[in-house]
């Protein structure tokens, strides 16, 4: 057809890019890569192909790592590391701007690339992940710059082994190496085993701009690979992929003390409600699930529409769906691409076939393609409505009320994003808040920035990427002593009784409770005095005080200054029983007079600190180059489990306590084992100073039997450990279940002298990433 023809007839006519420059650089590998490490490629070893999924052509063949690999490029990375670090903030930020110019200078080549290798069409490669690369190293390069006034103190973690998806390659590259090299980690990073190439490029590249060697490592192979690192002697392990993976990960690295984040898979709501633009939702709907045929961990997978539009917008959905072109990546007219492999092409149609809803496709070439697909009239438990896809399949249903939407949009075990459209700004902000998701998109979706944080919350796994909170994955703080564990006072040979017998219960519920199994346990004074007995705490207790807690959740929504109220309170109350206190604190653990009155004044302390905070830990609205502002919204995490730390029984109580309550949540705290009578006596405390019943509950007994229990319920958000007992691995490992966030001690010794306020405020609150329109 001749351009002519094509305007006479305004007729479709393809545009395709130009894949000779890229195939230019893979034979100017020989088409064959070995690793990344050190600074050079090794020579190829066993290989396997990497296919255009578009053709099924083989573009290159790529290294399988093998664990001597994996092992040589975390040595290159562990030694690269000291002297990137000590390059220092300014220094590393002109390397990480070389590295963004890089990118833009070369933008064309990793677009083509990237297409060629995903099967995503040119037009997104080149507009949207390419260019948000450059952007992400950009912003990066200025928190590198400013690291040293913004974050004094904080330190690179050190080497970070990092695991990334097929669905953005590039991309995810980026969000996980540029705040990693940042903060003065170094990293070995590996790419999927479909889309490894413009990793390799970029490596390639990265020499161009100065990068020392052995800075950034690039292993690629499969899934063993991936492994691999994760079991090396990295420091942190960042992953992105599929729930299944990231729980095995959480498994693997349980104990270990490498830090993780796990940014996961998602089934994530759009809801359009009957005021909203319609037309405008349309474009949405495309952006959400057709936009890289749906392989988006953070796609707007099931609509959610208002039952009285929703055969209209339904009907308007399945006329633009007809004109959805799908085929030839290349082709700069295209708007959906090919699938990324067969395997997955295949996975989606099974999960598709035989399907009980009306399900209405476009159109598909023969192939590795897969139609843009709208499923109605499931049941909101049917696997289509429950399960990630990630493919070009939409399922819908329908609601009346704004209730019934958040409630259909909170029933899925993911919680990564969620869309809202409507033109009433009070609906839509009435509704951000409700929706358990990381990040919400107001009359827009799919937006993402360097400077917004992405995440998620439950099985869509936790931590930040971009912005501040991004930052906070990749420093430390200092690092504690070996704590020495705490044994409980043995039984004397000779029992000094004396006085009323004093049994405390447990808290729960705002209620003095006996324990369920009916054991308790004599607490003794190093001097051989009975101090009374505590309750033994079994799973049915445990249990209670979590279904207390979840019943609290009006605290949450308390405000700030009506929760800085009531720690006030407490802290007043602590204050006109102090002498008491002290003298229990001595009694217990043999703290001299004047140690456990510093104790009990310092804990008091602490309650007006954190009543302090409790309405000052703002969120920040972020700049981002869209029109619309994101605002990060601090949200409290829900209900924490908390192991209270042996030493300074007191202060440590208090010290994990009220940081939690002052950002909203609600806790199931078990005492020290072996200095219980702290947390008792702190009870009738809570018990006089207005504290809702549920909010703070208290148990008693062995934290060993309680901490596989308190790590694997499913309804506990998070768990803190601070006790001395050995139980940091069996908390990270039965977190896999829900995936809950943990911040365990593994037995280093924490200063409670110090208050470390945003450490504190960080674990106790979760970052909702809303994005409004805003501005022009
Ligand atoms: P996957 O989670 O298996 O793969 C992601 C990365 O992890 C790849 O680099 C892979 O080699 C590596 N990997 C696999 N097993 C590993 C292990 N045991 N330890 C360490 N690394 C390992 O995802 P896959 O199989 O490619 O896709 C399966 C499903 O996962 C998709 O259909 C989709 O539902 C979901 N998925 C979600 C993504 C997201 O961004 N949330 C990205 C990719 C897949």
């Amino acid at each position: 057809m001749t351009v002519a023809e094509i305007f006479e007839t305004m007729d479709y006519g393809p545009a395709p890019e130009s894949s000779a420059e890229a195939m230019a650089w893979i034979d100017g590998h020989d088409g064959r890569f070995g690793l990344f490490v050190d600074g050079t490629f090794t020579e190829p070893g066993s290989s396997f192909d990497t296919r255009n999924p578009a053709t099924g052509k083989t573009l290159a063949q790529v290294t399988q790592a093998t664990p001597e690999d994996v092992t040589a490029a975390v040595a290159a990375a562990r030694k690269a590391q000291p002297g990137w670090e000590k390059l220092g903030g300014p220094g590393r930020a002109r390397i990480l701007y070389a590295l963004a110019r890089i990118i833009q200078k070369q933008s064309r080549l990793f677009a083509v690339l990237e297409t060629l290798d995903s099967g995503k069409p040119i037009r997104e490669a080149r507009d949207i992940d390419v260019s948000l690369v450059a952007r992400h190293f950009y912003y990066h390069a200025g928190m590198a710059q400013i690291m040293e006034d913004e974050l004094p103190g904080a330190r690179a973690l050190g080497v970070c082994g990092q695991v990334i998806p097929w669905n953005f390659p590039l991309l995810m590259l980026a969000w996980k190496v540029a705040p990693a090299l940042a903060m003065g980690n170094t990293v070995v990073l590996k790419p999927a085993e479909w889309t490894p190439l413009t990793a390799l490029a970029f490596a390639d590249l990265a020499r161009e701009a100065g990068l020392p060697k052995g800075v950034l490592n690039i292993v690629t192979g499969d899934g063993a690979v991936g492994e691999a690192v994760v079991g090396a002697d990295v420091d942190k392990v960042a992953f992105t992929g599929s729930t299944e993976v990231g729980k095995a990960i959480r498994r693997a690295t349980a104990g270990s003390g490498k830090a993780l984040t796990l940014e996961l898979g998602g089934k994530s709501p759009f809801i359009v409600f009957d005021d909203a633009d319609l037309d405008s939702a349309v474009e949405g709907i495309v952006d959400a699930i057709w936009f890289n045929g749906g392989q988006v961990c953070c796609a707007g997978s099931r609509l959610i529409v208002q039952e009285g539009i929703a055969e209209d917008f339904h009907d308007r959905l399945r006329t633009r769906m007809a004109k959805l072109r799908v085929g030839d990546p290349l082709d700069k007219c295209i708007d959906m691409g090919a699938i990324v492999d067969p395997v997955q092409r295949d996975r989606i149609a099974a999960m598709v076939d035989g399907t009980t809803g009306q399900v209405h496709r476009g159109d598909a070439p023969e192939g590795c393609f897969y139609p843009p697909t709208l499923i109605t009239g499931l049941d909101p438990a049917d696997p289509l409505m429950q399960d990630e896809i990630f493919g070009p399949v939409l399922v819908g249903t329908t609601f009346r009320t704004p209730a019934e939407a958040v409630s259909l949009a909170n029933n899925t075990r993911y919680g990564l994003a969620a869309t809202v459209w409507t033109e009433n700004v009070n609906l839509a902000l009435d509704i951000a808040p409700k929706l358990a998701s990381g990040i919400v998109w107001v009359n827009g979706t799919n937006m993402m920035d360097a400077a917004a944080g992405f995440g998620g919350v439950r099985e869509s796994g936790f931590g930040r990427e971009g912005g501040w909170e991004g930052l906070r994955a990749y420093v430390k703080g200092p690092e504690g002593k070996a704590l020495k564990p705490v044994a409980p006072v043995a039984a004397p040979k000779e029992a000094k009784v004396t006085g009323l017998d004093r049994t405390a219960k447990l808290y729960v519920g705002g209620k003095q409770a006996r324990p369920d199994g009916g054991y308790s346990r004599a607490v003794w004074s190093p001097k051989g005095a009975l101090l009374g007995h505590v309750g033994l705490a079994n799973r049915k207790d445990l249990r209670n005080a979590v279904e207390a807690a979840r019943g609290a959740g009006a605290w949450s929504k308390t405000t700030g200054h009506q929760r800085a109220q009531i720690l006030y309170y407490i802290g007043e109350n602590l204050s006109a029983r102090a002498g008491e206190f002290a003298a229990r604190i001595s009694d217990m653990t043999g703290a001299t007079a004047k140690q456990a009155e510093t104790e009990v004044a310092a804990s008091v302390g602490r309650l007006f600190t954190w009543a302090a905070w409790a309405d000052k830990y703002d969120g920040r609205a972020k700049g981002v180059p869209i029109r619309g502002v994101a605002l990060a919204m601090n949200e409290p995490v829900g209900v924490i489990g908390q192991f209270a730390p042996d030493e300074m029984p007191l202060l440590g109580l208090v010290s994990v306590i009220a940081p939690a309550m002052a950002m909203g949540n609600r806790t199931v705290t078990v005492a020290s084992t072996a200095f219980p009578l702290a947390a008792t006596d702190f009870y009738q405390v809570l018990e006089t100073s207005d504290v809702p019943g549920g909010v703070v509950n208290i148990l008693t007994g062995d934290a060993n039997e309680l901490a596989a229990q308190m790590g694997g319920h499913m309804d506990v958000d998070s768990v803190w450990s601070f006790s001395s007992s050995d139980i940091s691995a069996t908390i990270e490992a039965e977190s896999a279940h829900n995936l809950k966030r943990t911040w365990v001690n593994n037995g280093r010794a924490r200063d409670w002298s110090v208050t470390d306020a945003h450490t504190f405020l960080a674990q106790a609150t979760e970052v909702k990433t809303v994005w409004i329109p805003y501005g022009e």
